[in-house]
């Protein structure tokens, strides 16, 4: 059977409209699904603990799922950041690596590299990307200016309003929408990015922030046309457009997969065109990259000048930023091999296999599908559970039980109360299951699916959440909560009987 899913050996040029060219290859079952380009020759044992276990470990970890330890956890799809696969090349690389405080040749071989690939003048190390952000808005920040964007980043935003700023967030009006076909959900308004800047005056917009891949709209892209449209803004009123390009990988992949223009183009030319649209880049390299740490790349001389002098501060001396030397050896190979396509297509394509197997199943997930990882849409799945509740905090507290996997709220818990004391709902409940690079086989996504599955079957025996702790600040992090019943015993007196132990 001839199946309409792109995998994809190798690329091949002018193939078929609007779904990127990637070549076909002819399988025989009904079922299609996406093809590990790589094989695994490092291995981690796991375990399952059984569902009694499974109950213990989330009730000790006051049901926030930071708080479970990774012996407890079967698979952990809390984040991809600092946890994707390395490959041979990087490992080997990091042999090589020079280790000095100062004039480190392991520095200069990254700065050459990320010179080489997005092509800025300036580039200054940082031990990763909030570290970045840091910088940026020691500098950039002053009280009462405002930072417009597609999307805004948790810690982007704190570090924005602890310099006295405020974050306008623009997100084209799909972004919110659950469910959409709209290929590019991470575009901003750029009407509304207009208006904006002529209400409050340029003086007062302290640059514009475009992210890649949309962390918290579910790993939404942007596309190449809307960023292009936002840089003519920019040009008008002459702001700085900066970019947070820790998810680009995904988002070169989406481009190439569905900007009509970009089919035919190589990832390398992609990536080219989106650093020659900014004026800063900016990225934590525990996401791109697949090592650990960050850096910002730029143009301009005096702001150069100006970052410069807070790296030693904050960060360490300018020839490594906090960084160790094997994981800047590391990052050197990974952003070489986010160049290839059978590397970034890993993470979409096993994360698109997901979604549409769950929906497939009447189960409510954000589409279209992105990068980072699949998202539950825990306020169609948990009807029932007021948000004040917090329905995406039990809905991954009941997924641990069900699964031993751990995912991250990402909803009303995740914001923080108003100077009232008041919650502040999150227009979107979700639980976030982030696929780290290369680490899961697919036999391991389809357990995923087939637990949420009796999950979503048996979702009425699920209640909601209450703080027990709650801490001021970042209280997702640390917070500890119970059940507002016993539904937790109740679920995992249903799951030993229809399915035992495991
Ligand atoms: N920007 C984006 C878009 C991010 O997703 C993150 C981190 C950062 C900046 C900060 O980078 O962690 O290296 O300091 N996101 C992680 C996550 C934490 O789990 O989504 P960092």
């Amino acid at each position: 059977m001839d199946v309409d899913y792109p995998y994809l050996a190798k690329p091949y040029h002018g193939a078929k409209k609007g779904r990127g060219s990637m070549t076909k290859i002819k399988i025989w079952s009904e079922e299609t699904f996406p093809l590990e380009m790589h094989k695994v020759r490092i291995v981690q044992k796991l375990t399952l603990p059984p569902v009694t276990r499974r109950l213990e470990a989330i009730t000790a970890a006051g049901n926030n799922t930071f708080l479970l330890r990774n012996q407890d956890i079967f698979l952990d799809m809390l984040t991809d950041s600092g946890v994707n696969a390395m490959s041979d090349r990087q490992q080997a690389a990091m042999l090589l690596a020079d280790d000095s405080y100062a004039g480190s040749e392991t520095y200069f071989r990254l700065e050459q590299k990320v010179q080489e690939l997005f092509g800025f003048k300036h580039f200054l190390p940082a031990h990763q990307g909030r570290a970045c952000e840091h910088l940026l808005a020691q500098v950039l920040v002053q009280p009462d200016m405002i930072v417009p964007m597609n999307v805004h980043f948790t810690t982007t935003k704190a570090h924005i309003i602890l310099r006295g700023g405020q974050v306008v967030e623009l997100t084209c009006a799909e972004g919110m929408q659950v469910n959409s076909r709209h290929p590019f959900k991470g575009n901003i308004d750029v009407e509304q990015l207009e208006d904006l800047i002529e209400k409050e005056g340029r003086e007062r917009i302290a640059f514009v922030r475009m992210e890649a891949g949309g962390n918290l709209l579910g790993g939404q892209p942007f596309s190449l046309a809307n960023l292009r449209a936002v840089r003519r803004v920019c040009d008008q009123y002459q702001l700085l457009l900066v970019l947070d390009a820790s998810l680009l990988a995904d988002n070169l992949y989406f481009i190439k997969q569905r900007e009509q223009e970009c089919a035919g183009l190589s990832i390398r030319a992609i990536t080219q065109q989106i650093a020659a649209l900014c004026d800063v880049f900016y990225f934590s390299g525990r996401k791109l990259g697949c090592a650990r740490g960050g850096g910002v790349c730029l143009r301009d001389d005096s702001l150069f000048a100006q970052l410069r002098e807070l790296v030693p501060l904050y960060e360490g001396f300018l020839t490594y930023g906090g960084m160790s030397v094997r994981e800047m050896e590391a990052m050197t190979v990974g952003l070489e091999e986010t160049m290839d396509e059978d590397m970034i297509s890993h993470g979409p394509e096993f994360i698109r296999y997901m979604v549409e197997q769950l929906a497939a199943r009447g189960i409510p997930v954000v589409t279209p599908a992105g990068g980072l990882g699949c998202h539950l849409d825990a306020a169609a799945f948990l009807p029932q559970v007021n948000q004040a509740q917090y329905p995406a905090g039990a809905l991954a507290a009941a997924l641990y039980l069900a699964s031993g996997i751990r995912g991250m709220e990402r909803g009303t818990l995740s914001e923080q109360r108003d100077q009232h004391g008041r919650e502040v709902f999150s227009p979107l409940e979700l639980v976030r299951l982030a696929l780290p690079r290369r680490v899961f086989t697919l036999s391991q996504i389809k357990y995923a699916i087939d637990r949420i599955h009796w999950l979503y079957e048996n979702r009425q025996l699920i209640g909601g959440l209450t703080f027990t702790e709650e801490p001021q600040n970042l209280r997702f992090f640390f917070g500890r909560l119970q059940p507002t019943s016993d539904w937790q015993t109740a679920l995992a007196a249903k799951f030993q009987h229809d399915l035992g132990p495991f």
